[in-house]
């Protein structure tokens, strides 16, 4: 795993939020959740499911969100995502998250939001929906009230969000200036920790995506993911065993890339390249890394998935312990906004 880039003022809080996408894949563990497992052993970490994020683009199906909520936690736990070292909970379930949007939205110029990058991309993307709306224009700035929410100094984020965490540091530079004029600042500027593209391909070799059809599930059965690999396409020169191959041609020698030593990597090139090995027995080999990442995986995601009470449970302390944070700073954005009546 590479390192996330930058540093350079001390970082003590990170806040992350994913939105829900049901079930996660390995494209997600080796791009996300890798990195979060990471900041959870050094810094004090927030992770939230943003099902208000989801239905920023899916308010005619919330069901599809709500769904997805819930196989996305499970997965987060599966991966060892650790409620003893991460806050980990749902954004709704934190409504200060509403009102310090709506609070920040005062002093928000339309402006900054309508030059975010994502916005008018998004609209044209997903025509198929209706984005023309107010919270679709908002969200970005629902997004900056969850950073600011829990002061995080930093974000771990992929490059599409960069423009997000920028949008964050001007609210909360604006808002210091406004408000706290002669007293400590209340939110820091967060930098964006930015999270390397993950090298893993999908089976076909485009990126892993559960739309192209292309992904593993961290969560499937092993005969599954068994049967995907050794049907996945390799370099098409080798239509019989005795074809060498070129494995940059392969996306089989993507996956190896990741999961590989380097002497398997030169024992593969060198039985590709002269037909010395046949595909499935290069297969086999990605195989059995891939099992020994994703079986405790799978185990753990099973043994969760017996006691439901006990994930609830989890779910319902991180929502709490967010919230008595949450609180904190909204009381001081209150008093910012002469609204602490005192009645
Ligand atoms: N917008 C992010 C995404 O689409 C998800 C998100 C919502 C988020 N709130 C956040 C990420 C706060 C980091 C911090 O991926
Ligand atoms: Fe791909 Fe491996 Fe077959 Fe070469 S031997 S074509 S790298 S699967």
């Amino acid at each position: 795993m590479s390192e996330p880039v930058s540093q350079e003022k001390e970082i003590n809080r990170i806040v992350s939020g994913m939105r829900s996408s049901g079930k996660l894949h390995l494209g997600h563990y080796k791009g996300v959740l890798e990195n979060w497992l990471k900041l959870q052993d050094e810094k004090e970490c927030f992770f939230f499911a943003a099902d208000w994020h989801g239905l920023t683009t899916e308010y005619a199906n919330p069901e599809v969100v709500k769904a997805g909520i819930w196989d996305m936690l499970m997965d987060w736990l599966a991966v060892g995502i650790d409620p003893e070292k991460s806050t980990i909970f749902i954004q709704s379930q934190v409504p200060e998250h509403a009102e310090l949007h709506l609070l920040l939205s005062f002093m928000t110029p339309l402006s900054w939001l309508e030059r975010v990058p994502t916005y008018k991309d998004q609209i044209t993307q997903l025509r198929e929906k209706d984005l023309g709306t107010y919270g679709f224009l908002g969200y970005p700035l629902l997004q900056s009230a969850d950073i600011m929410m829990y002061r995080a100094d930093a974000v771990p984020v992929g490059e599409d969000q960069v423009p997000h965490i920028e949008l964050t540091r001007e609210i909360a530079r604006r808002f210091n200036f406004l408000y706290r004029q002669g007293k400590p600042e209340l939110f820091p500027e967060c930098q964006a920790l930015l999270m390397p593209t993950s090298k893993l391909p999908g089976l076909d070799g485009r990126k892993m995506s559960k739309s192209y059809g292309n992904a593993i599930t961290l969560c499937e059965p092993w005969k599954d993911t068994e049967k995907k690999v050794k049907t996945m396409p390799t370099d098409p020169a080798r239509v019989r065993r005795e074809d060498p191959g070129t494995p940059e041609k392969c996306p089989v020698w993507g996956f190896h890339q990741v999961y590989s030593t380097e002497i398997e990597r030169d024992e593969i090139r060198e039985g590709c390249t002269t037909a010395g090995i046949g595909c499935l027995d290069c297969k086999k080999i990605l195989l059995t890394h891939l099992n020994d990442e994703l079986q405790p995986i799978r185990d753990r995601r099973e043994d969760f998935a017996k006691r439901p009470d006990d994930v609830r449970d989890i779910i319902q302390a991180g929502n709490e312990k967010a919230r008595r944070e949450a609180r904190k700073t909204m009381d001081k954005v209150r008093k910012s906004y002469k609204i602490d009546y005192n009645l």
